[in-house]
């Protein structure tokens, strides 16, 4: 079917160039669409996640299209311009798109329905309803919390001060875009800081947003001006390159314009400390978020502790961290995990399951796992259940093992990395098509 195989590559050089951030690339579209005026974004991830989402908002009633150069134009309809969607809203394979959208919807007074492909059928919603209901909001859906849920938008939104309960930013933002349809001040306490986009692009595009010590306060019915965006490469489809690169004997690569906010950079910090070249280039400011170029080289790596509280700003990285890990000397301990099971899939047990089939030496916690230095043997068929970024971190496993390694689908690529397969071959991978 779309099947995808990777074996032994010799080294990866050159000048390389990822596709957009996927977080930043969700948050630009939504917040041009409620902005009053035409908002430019250059970098897009046209990725299905975030295809989803513009035709979500197009549905919601904002003008969203792509010019000649790339460029994609908003017309916004305002703060409290949504209109009802004619057909239920499908999501595809996307949390963030969904967690989103319902929280900007949940205080405007429309009815929308929203479903998802399997693994988002699967994930947990109550973590966002829970919240949007004390906005007065309501949801029909089914006892397990699970896609397919219908949101009736509340009529007049209460302004609420909410904590989570879970290290989650799209719980967070959920909740802030809620805020933007409700008069007075919304509150978030985050105990635990995650990714920080959100509050980045509302006061980018001009909402009053203070952060106070643990507090996120967003003040309900600004207005909002329309702004143009240059998204920059994300940081977590780079770590697939930084490993890669990492791993591979002779290996030299610079992957451009990579966005390094703080809360991003848990895997980079750790593979540093593992012993990896990654060195930060040309660091600079763009449109509100921290950009680098950067440089990788072949390292011998030593496994690593990685601290717990360094989770959220890694969480989508550890798949590919337990790659390095198998080719770090000692062991590579990853512990306070437990977002990781709710993901795309239980990326816990896919990776021990995966791992374990290429002959690397893993043990499985509750909250983790520990990757020990293998002779990985490959020659496996790793099943990749409708997650990206198991798909692409078991090809990368594949550039440095004895035999072969196939994912049994890589279409699922194209949520957040189109153009992978292409790009990691003309860097020096073996990848291709079975
Ligand atoms: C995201 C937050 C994270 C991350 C996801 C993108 C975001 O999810 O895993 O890929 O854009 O806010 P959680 O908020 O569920 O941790």
């Amino acid at each position: 079917m779309n099947q995808l195989s990777s074996s032994k590559a010799t080294a990866l050089n050159g000048t390389i160039t990822v596709p957009g951030d996927k977080s930043i690339s969700h948050r630009s579209l939504i917040m041009g669409a409620v902005s009053v005026g035409e908002s430019l974004v250059s970098g897009l991830l046209e990725g299905e996640d975030v295809l989803g989402t513009a035709d979500a908002l197009k549905a919601l009633g904002a003008d969203i299209y792509k010019d000649d150069e790339n460029i994609w134009h908003i017309h916004g309809v305002g703060i409290g311009g949504l209109r009802e969607p004619s057909a239920p809203l499908d999501m595809g394979n996307s949390g963030t798109g969904v967690r989103l959208l319902m929280g900007l919807v949940a205080t405007h007074p429309i009815t929308v329905k929203f479903y998802g492909d399997e693994s988002l059928s699967s994930r947990p919603m109550k973590r966002v309803t829970d919240p949007l209901s004390q906005f007065g909001a309501t949801f029909n859906g089914n006892e397990k919390g699970t896609l397919p849920i219908t949101v009736s938008g509340a009529e007049m939104p209460l302004a609420i001060t909410y904590e989570l309960p879970v290290a989650s930013a799209q719980v967070k933002s959920a909740v802030m875009l809620a805020g933007l349809n409700t008069a007075g001040t919304t509150t978030v306490i985050e105990k635990i800081p995650t990714r920080d986009h959100s509050e980045r692009i509302f006061k980018y595009f001009g909402v009053p947003t203070e952060q106070e010590g643990d507090q996120i306060k967003v003040s309900g019915h600004a207005e909002l001006k329309a702004k143009n965006m240059a998204v920059p490469a994300d940081p977590s489809s780079a770590s697939f390159l930084i490993v890669a690169a990492l791993i591979t004997p002779e290996s030299d690569i610079t992957i451009k314009n990579v966005g390094i906010n703080p809360a991003r950079t848990g895997l980079f910090a750790t593979l540093i400390e593992m012993g990896g070249d990654i060195t930060f280039e040309n660091k600079r400011e763009e449109c509100g978020e921290d950009v680098a170029d950067i440089h990788v080289k072949y390292s011998q790596l030593s496994g690593v502790t990685v601290p717990e509280n360094r989770a959220p700003s890694m969480i989508d990285e550890y798949p590919i961290l337990c790659v390095a890990a198998a080719n770090a000397s000692g062991e590579t301990v990853m512990r306070g995990l437990g977002e990781l099971r709710v993901k795309e899939s239980d990326r816990i047990s896919v990776m021990v399951t995966g791992l374990k089939a290429c002959g690397v030496s893993v043990i499985e916690h509750e909250d983790g796992m520990t990757v020990s230095k293998s002779n990985i043997q490959g020659g496996a068929i790793v099943k990749t259940h409708l997650d990206h970024r198991i798909a692409m971190s078991f090809l990368m496993l594949g550039l440095n093992s004895e035999k072969p390694i196939t994912v049994d689908d890589g279409s699922v690529i194209e949520t957040s990395f189109p153009g992978f397969v292409d790009l990691l071959n003309k860097a020096g991978a073996n990848l291709c098509r079975v």
